[in-house]
């Protein structure tokens, strides 16, 4: 059974209190217990890691090498300018998918630029906790064709 690691980065522990008219009400409890459910129906099997800190979550990736199949991945800020974590992504070289819950392209500037997207297979942004369930059914129709192919 493939293996995803869903990580989540700064401030995603405060979501449901977060500015809740960009990001939602739910807690990550509740998106995980989502995922948790759109796991079994998907036949995967789903790990949940979440750091405020970019060294936690760059050890996390790396101890993903040999240990997962998949990364879905909301860096949170350190979308737009964590250069160790992208390289960390890159390190392991399993496939990413990026997702974010807010539309990052139609909000401030420094938003717009992502520099996880050029290791990632794609990007989901703007449907709220919804980006989390598209991203794994992306993630998973791409191992399903990585192991057909
Ligand atoms: C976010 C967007 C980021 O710009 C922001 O820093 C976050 C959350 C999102 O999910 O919409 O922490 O990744």
């Amino acid at each position: 059974m493939s293996k995803i690691l869903v990580l989540n980065g700064p401030n995603l522990n405060m979501l449901g209190i977060r500015e809740p008219g960009v990001y939602g009400t739910l807690s990550l409890d509740a998106i995980e217990a989502m995922l948790t459910a759109s796991a079994v129906r998907l036949g995967v099997e789903v790990e949940f890691f979440q750091s405020n800190h970019e060294g936690a979550l760059i050890d996390r990736i790396h101890s993903s090498y040999g240990e997962a199949d998949g990364i879905l991945m909301n860096p949170g800020a350190f979308t737009h300018y964590s250069y160790a974590l992208r390289d960390a992504l890159s390190s392991v070289g399993l496939p990413v998918v990026e997702v974010h819950l807010s539309n990052i392209h139609k909000r401030e500037a420094f938003r717009h630029v992502s520099v996880i997207a050029p290791v990632a297979i794609g990007q989901i942004a703007g449907f709220g906790a919804y980006s989390y369930d598209l991203g794994l059914q992306a993630l998973v129709q791409h191992l399903q064709m990585q192991m057909s192919g």
